[in-house]
Formats: C-alpha cells, sequence, structure tokens
C-alpha cells in the first residue's frame, strides 16, 4: 500500500513528478470545465480530527475535480466522542468500499500509526508538530513558479518552529531540491534538533531577511503552546513581525510566503500580507493542483495494484 505520510520518506524524484503531475492539473483547473473523469472509480475519506479550512477544502476540491466520490469527517460531530478509537473509526469508514483515507490529527505521528493497522492508502493532512507534506509540496511548487526552480534558492523559515509542522516538511523538501534553508525566531520557540538538520539558525529578523531570497512567515501556533515559552505577543511582533518599512528597508525584493491562517499584525503585518511580495493566495491556489497530482499518483498506484 503506498501512503504520503511526510516529506522525510519520499525522494526528490517523487517531489518532481508530483510538480510535473500538478504543472498538468493546473492546467486543467484553469480551463472553463475544471474537472477531469481520472478517478471516477476511486472514493476518498477525509478524515479530520483537527480543524482546518485550507487543507480540508482544497483536497475535497482536489477530489471533485478528479470525479472522485467524497466523504468528510469532522471528529468533533462523530462518534470519537463516545469513545470510539481512530482504529475502529477508520476500520468502519474503509469498510464501506473506501479507498483512499486524507488524515489530520493533532498527534504527531498518527498517520504512521494507523498506516500499520489498516489496508489503505492514507495521505498525512497534518500530524501535530510533524509533518504536513502537502503544504511543502504547495510552497516549493509555488518557490518554483514564481523564481523558476527551488534549487540554490536561499529560504529562511522565521517564526514558531517549535510547533510547526509546516517547517519540518517544508525543510525536508527545500533541501531534497536543493535549496539553502534558514530558521530565524526566538530561541524559546527553536527545537534543539534543528542544526542537525543541517539548517542553520539565526536570530536576527533583519540579517535574515538580507540573506534570503523568499521568507516563509509561520503562525505563531498560541493552541500548542505552554505560554512561559513564549515571549508576549508584543515581543514577538517587534523583533521577529515583518512590516512594510523593514521589506522597503532591504536592498532586494524578496518573496513572502505564509502557510495560513495569518496573525495579521503578529508575524506579519496587513500591508505585507496584502502586498505584491506576498504569494499567500498562490499557494492556497497551488494547493489544489498539487493535491490533484498526489491524489492521482497514489491513486494509479492502487488501480495498478488491483490490475
Ligand atoms: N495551511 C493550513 O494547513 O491551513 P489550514 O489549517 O486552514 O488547513
Amino acid at each position: 500500500v503506498n501512503h504520503l505520510l511526510g516529506i522525510k520518506y519520499i525522494t526528490k524524484e517523487d517531489i518532481q513528478l508530483i510538480f510535473e503531475t500538478a504543472d498538468h492539473f493546473k492546467e486543467v483547473i484553469n480551463r472553463p470545465i475544471k474537472k477531469v473523469p481520472s478517478l471516477r472509480d476511486i472514493t476518498i475519506a477525509n478524515l479530520f480530527f483537527e480543524n482546518s479550512t485550507r487543507t480540508r477544502l482544497s483536497f475535497e476540491l482536489a477530489e471533485k475535480r478528479l470525479s472522485a466520490d467524497v466523504i468528510n469527517f469532522s471528529a468533533a460531530s462523530s462518534s470519537v466522542k463516545k469513545g470510539e478509537t481512530l482504529i475502529d473509526t477508520v476500520n468502519n469508514i474503509l469498510s464501506m468500499k473506501v479507498d483512499m483515507v486524507v488524515m489530520r490529527h493533532p498527534n504527531p505521528g498518527a498517520g504512521v500509526f494507523l498506516s500499520k493497522h489498516i489496508n489503505s492508502s492514507i495521505i498525512n493532512a497534518g500530524d501535530g508538530a510533524h509533518e504536513h507534506p502537502t503544504q511543502a509540496l504547495l510552497d516549493c511548487f509555488s518557490i518554483r513558479e514564481k523564481l523558476g526552480k527551488v534549487a540554490g534558492k536561499k529560504v529562511v523559515i522565521v517564526g514558531d518552529i517549535l510547533h510547526s509542522r509546516v517547517a519540518l516538511s517544508n525543510i525536508f523538501a527545500l533541501q531534497k531540491l536543493g535549496a539553502k534553508v534558514k530558521v530565524c525566531g526566538p530561541k524559546t520557540l527553536i527545537p534543539k534538533y534543528i542544526e542537525k538538520l543541517g539548517v542553520e539558525v539565526e536570530g536576527n529578523l533583519i540579517k535574515a531577511l538580507e540573506w534570503c531570497d523568499v521568507a516563509n512567515m509561520l503562525r505563531v501556533q498560541n493552541e500548542r503552546m505552554d505560554i512561559s515559552y513564549f515571549p508576549t505577543t508584543r515581543e514577538y511582533a517587534q523583533q521577529f513581525g515583518l512590516t512594510k518599512k523593514i521589506l522597503d528597508s532591504l536592498n532586494k525584493e524578496i518573496v513572502v510566503m505564509h502557510p495560513g491562517p495569518i496573525n495579521r499584525g503578529v508575524e506579519i503585518t496587513s500591508d505585507v500580507a496584502d502586498s505584491k511580495q506576498a504569494i499567500i493566495l498562490d499557494q492556497v491556489q497551488n494547493g489544489v493542483a498539487i493535491r490533484m497530482a498526489v491524489i492521482y499518483l497514489l491513486a494509479s498506484k492502487i488501480k495498478h495494484h488491483e490490475d
């Protein structure tokens, strides 16, 4: 059975194939008729045990654009609330002839754990502070679209690295594609293992921005935070918030990214988020083509296996 559980588990060649497939689907979804019949015989369950706007809707749209049948599950309104386990929940859903599972879960490793207990392809839509592989793929695809390539580009990931699955998946994807990566943020929000990944830490935002071609401004994840870890929101915004004044003071035009949702006025001000240098909504748009590509490639393996 094939899965996308994390960028850690896939190769540069896998990523390149996903990008080439996404190039095709991006062209498809810009046509007047945005659908292809490729997955008429596939049923996909979107299982969300944690809140989401972009990822959930983007997966659902990607599945519908591929003509798959789609069922949506939200833990908050399910029998999980009556004590049903993750494995029981998913096996009950799979018994309804479901072929593929997309899952977001608050626990790191939930997808890897589930993959050992069920007989279905799983796509990780974010597992705690571990990985968010499709976010990293759409982020790198957006850099490739904006700057022509990812290899050799300098990318700084700014902010709450400690709680961020987006940071870890981006680090793996950017390194596999040959980009140079630094992280920047308060010491309390930088995990100890980061330098073991070959990533340099820069504590000064201006120096980090002067170095980079691309700045990926992460959300401060208050919901995962012990308050004692954290500089105050005001201190954070003063030291690590990206403002228009800072952006305009740089001697070059950098690309600004954010995975969303944005804390406007904390990690990024509104005039930066809404500026021409920000590609935040391009990232969201590219998410549909990337997820179509991932689902299509995994479904092709299921069909090949059945043949
Ligand atoms: N970027 C991202 O994962 O957003 P959601 O939490 O809204 O899905």
